[in-house]
């Protein structure tokens, strides 16, 4: 499989093309992208997807978890991601209690859309079906995010892997299918084992992008400071700094990434649960 970034540098990525990729057998790189200059160097590197995420409440904010941001500090920073994106498909985080009925969903996604945003992401499982088919239906692509979901810290009692007891695991496997029955056209499962990132992506028809889900889901999806070594907290497993050695500086760590995505080389079993 080819890693080179001119390959789909500038190629505008859509969710059939997604689709087709995974079809094709061909790895998704995402990375998330808070601003012009992220974004920039990021989709100019080949990368698919760029996630808005609500992790911009730690690494831009510097608060203890995604809980404070709000859907006016997602738009600020759609706007500024989509000036730099050059033809990922740019998605965006619905933050914390943004959906909590269908009418703040539709309300805040469109915010969202209209500012540049391609796809929205929610975190959840099948409770979130009814909002899923109702975005979906209005034109708006839904990302369902699984396992690990940090919206729900407070609940999970800290960031720790999800899925491991063989009933959980099934859980987060059926709510994905009832997810994607509902219209998301994209999973994206956080912090699981291998195995299950192996089946989910096996099992269901859409896309599944991992981050500590073992390198056999459809893509990857790591954050931007993460990626570069720049957060100062404790970093995850799953997590590695392509800027550590690399005499490329940003954009070599970002085509590093890409490329060993691509030829499956990471993540690696020393990311993995
Ligand atoms: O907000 C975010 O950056 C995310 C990633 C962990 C995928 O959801």
């Amino acid at each position: 499989m080819s890693a080179s970034p001119q390959e789909s540098a500038r190629k505008k990525i859509t969710v059939p093309a997604l689709a087709r990729m995974k079809s094709a057998g061909e790895k998704i790189t995402a990375l998330t992208a808070y601003d012009y200059c992220s974004a920039f160097a990021a989709s100019e590197a080949g990368i698919e997807i760029l996630l808005v995420g609500d992790s911009l409440g730690m690494v831009i904010q510097g608060h203890d978890s995604s809980l404070p941001v709000t859907i006016e500090d997602t738009a600020y920073h759609v706007r500024c991601a989509r000036r730099g994106n050059r033809g990922a498909l740019l998605m965006a985080d619905l933050p914390f209690m943004s959906y909590y009925t269908e009418s703040h969903s539709l309300e805040n996604a469109a915010v969202l859309m209209r500012e540049g945003a391609q796809m929205v992401k929610l975190e959840g499982g099948a409770w979130l079906a009814e909002t899923t088919a109702r975005l979906s239906q209005r034109g708006i692509p839904v990302c369902a995010h699984l396992g690990l979901t940090p919206q729900s810290i407070n609940h999970l009692g800290g960031y720790r892997v999800q899925g491991r007891d063989p009933a959980q695991g099934k859980a987060i496997v059926d709510e994905a299918k009832v997810l994607q029955e509902a219209g998301a056209s994209l999973i994206l499962v956080e912090c699981v084992p291998v195995a299950l990132g192996a089946q989910l992506a096996k099992e269901l028809e859409v896309p599944v992008i991992g981050i500590g889900a073992g390198g056999e889901t459809d893509g990857q999806i790591l954050v931007w400071h993460d990626l570069l070594g720049l957060y100062p907290g404790k970093t995850a497993k799953f997590v590695k700094n392509f800027l550590e050695g690399n005499p490329g500086g940003v954009q070599g760590a970002i085509a590093a990434y890409r490329d060993a995505v691509k030829r499956g080389k990471f993540p690696a079993a020393e990311h993995c649960y």
